[in-house]
Formats: C-alpha cells, sequence, structure tokens
C-alpha cells in the first residue's frame, strides 16, 4: 500500500542502487521541488549529491542566506553557490520588453549552470524536481519534458549526464508531504510559487539595482504583513510589483514624485486561473503605511483587483 514513509523508503533504495559510488549533481532553486528532490537524494547517498544554488540578483530579501542556511548549515548537504549577480544585470541593463528580459535570464541561467557544472568532474548524474502533472503537460516522458517555464531550460547538451526524476510519479500535495517527513521547514514546503525570471519579472521595464531593492523591501513588508494576519496559506500567491512610473505625492510640506507600488495577492488552485484575494481592509492598511514610510522613493501604494483572466498573475 502507498504511504510517504513507504515511498520514501522505496525512492532511497532505488537512488542508492541506481547511483552506486557515483555523484549526482541537483540544481537548487530553494522552491519546493527541487527542495524536495535534494532532500531525499541527501538522504540516499549524502555527500554523493552535489547542489548547485544560483543567485541571480532576482532573489526575494533574505532568500539566498535561506537557502544556504536550511541545505547548507542544517542539512550539511554538499552546496555550492553561484554569484552571478553581476552578470545577470549587465545582461539585462536597457532591456525593457518582458519577454526578451524572460528569455536573456532563462538563457542565462543555462549558460551559467552548463559553465558551473561542466567544472564539476565525475558527476553522472543530474536530479530534477519533475511532477507527474509536468509530465502529463508536456504530453511526453521523455527526458525533454521540462516546460518552457521551468527555471531550468534543459540538460546541458554536451554534458552525458542520466536524469534522476524521483517526484515523477507525485502531484504536488504529495510532494509537500515527502518533503514534511523529510524534516524540510515549513517555510519551503508551503512556499508559495516564484517564477524563475524572479524579481525580473517585477520590475516592470527597465531592471535596476535601485527598482529591485524597492520590490525587495515592499515585498518583505507585504510578506511578514501577510504572515502575521494568518493569511499565509490562505492566500495562494501575493507578491508586490514596481510599474515604470511616478505619481505625485505630498510628505509634510513637501510634493513628492516617486514611485508607485502594486500589491498582487491571488487565490487560485494551479495558478491557470485565479482572483484576487479579499485581504481585509485593515490588513492592507497597515501594509501600504509601511511600504510608504519604510520603503524609499515610494509615495503610494495600490492593490490590484483584477482576475485572471483577463489579467495573469505576474504583471509581465
Ligand atoms: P501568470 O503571470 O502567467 O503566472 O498568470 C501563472 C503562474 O506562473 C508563475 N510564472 C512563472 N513561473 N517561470 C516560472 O517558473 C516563469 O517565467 C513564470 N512566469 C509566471 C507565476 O508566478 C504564477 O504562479
Amino acid at each position: 500500500k502507498w504511504s510517504m514513509e513507504n515511498f520514501i523508503d522505496i525512492e532511497v533504495e532505488k537512488i542508492r542502487e541506481s547511483v552506486g559510488e557515483r555523484k549526482v549533481l541537483c540544481a537548487l532553486s530553494g522552491g519546493v521541488d527541487s527542495s524536495v528532490v535534494a532532500a531525499l537524494i541527501h538522504k540516499a547517498i549524502g555527500d554523493q549529491l552535489i547542489c548547485m544554488f544560483i543567485d541571480h540578483g532576482l532573489l526575494r530579501k533574505d532568500e539566498a542566506e535561506s537557502v544556504m542556511e536550511t541545505f547548507g548549515d542544517r542539512f550539511d548537504m554538499n552546496l555550492v553557490k553561484i554569484d552571478a549577480q553581476d552578470r545577470f544585470l549587465s545582461k539585462l541593463t536597457g532591456v525593457k520588453d518582458p519577454e526578451q528580459k524572460r528569455k536573456i535570464i532563462g538563457n542565462e541561467f543555462i549558460y551559467v549552470f552548463e559553465e558551473e557544472a561542466g567544472k564539476l568532474t565525475e558527476v553522472d548524474f543530474l536530479a530534477q524536481g519533475t511532477l507527474y502533472t509536468d509530465i502529463i503537460e508536456s504530453g511526453t516522458d521523455t527526458a525533454q519534458t521540462i516546460k518552457s517555464h521551468h527555471n531550468v531550460g534543459g540538460l546541458p547538451e554536451n554534458m552525458k549526464l542520466d536524469l534522476i526524476e524521483p517526484l515523477n510519479t507525485l502531484f504536488k500535495d504529495e510532494v509537500r508531504e515527502v518533503g514534511a517527513e523529510l524534516g524540510l521547514p515549513d517555510e519551503i514546503v508551503w512556499r508559495q510559487p516564484f517564477p524563475g525570471p524572479g524579481l525580473g519579472i517585477r520590475v516592470l521595464g527597465e531592471i535596476t539595482d535601485d527598482k529591485l531593492e524597492i520590490v525587495r523591501e515592499s515585498d518583505a513588508i507585504l510578506r511578514e504583513e501577510i504572515k502575521k494576519a494568518g493569511l499565509d496559506r490562505e492566500i495562494w500567491q501575493y507578491f508586490t510589483a514596481l510599474p515604470d512610473m511616478r505619481s505625485v505625492g505630498v510628505m509634510g510640506d513637501e510634493r513628492t514624485y516617486d514611485y508607485t507600488v502594486g500589491i498582487r495577492a491571488v487565490t487560485s488552485i494551479d495558478g491557470m486561473t485565479s482572483d484576487w484575494a479579499r485581504i481585509p481592509y485593515d490588513v492592507l492598511e497597515v501594509i501600504s503605511t509601511r511600504i510608504v514610510n519604510e520603503v524609499k522613493d515610494v509615495n503610494r501604494v495600490v492593490y490590484d483587483i483584477t482576475s485572471k483572466p483577463p489579467s495573469t498573475i505576474e504583471w509581465e
């Protein structure tokens, strides 16, 4: 009979058998799927697993630190962090078009991954957090079944790696159960979806350090207050976005001309459709006041009240 403990025991045995004394590489993003894959394989083969975490500079506040702390310190994994912030930002300089930004970030991710993976000798396997739903969606069950949406765009061509996809029979809720059973913290097991291009598609138009900072800080305030209000499991996804515009405000006796922060919070089952979350007014008030007071260069906060369709969840 299928149970969580059984699943873990059986998969651990399978992984040990197929890997033997060899090594496995895993691109860890901090998201649910890659985290659970890493924890499962680590349980099976310990230091024969090498995890690679690429910081593209488009992560949320404290995200990189938290990944390093959880997997490097707490789980004591063999974890390599690649600081690629400058590389991504310089490629994105002057680029305004959303699709072009996405393409640049996606491609750069593959280049960095290939380059760094190429430096690792003696790796024979690549672990991926492919779920059952990913396979159905792409219609085949081969190694190429990675959603175009996905962070890692595919196997590095010149690397002859065998794929390990231990989650490919599971649905998302089962993956969360496995993660919890493996001792992953709630903040990872229940993490909201976060797009591969990260804050790069939440700073609308051209990306600059200053704008990233505004999104990062306002998003951190939003997350803190949603959690404090006990709404973090109820709302499917919530974040801030920074439109490419300024408006007039007044602070003391001074006229200001500053940025507007948009709050996006949605309820959804799978992200295909969504409704805007009815966050209580008093919670919105605290969020708005804090963002305007605490985040530099912001004088206005708006709340997105559109459903998907006709909108999308992200603003780019
Ligand atoms: P949209 O904006 O299309 O988003 O309504 C639906 C869900 O997908 C996420 N999303 C992405 N995830 N890479 C990803 O890994 C992407 O390029 C990407 N674009 C959107 C989005 O956050 C939402 O959960």
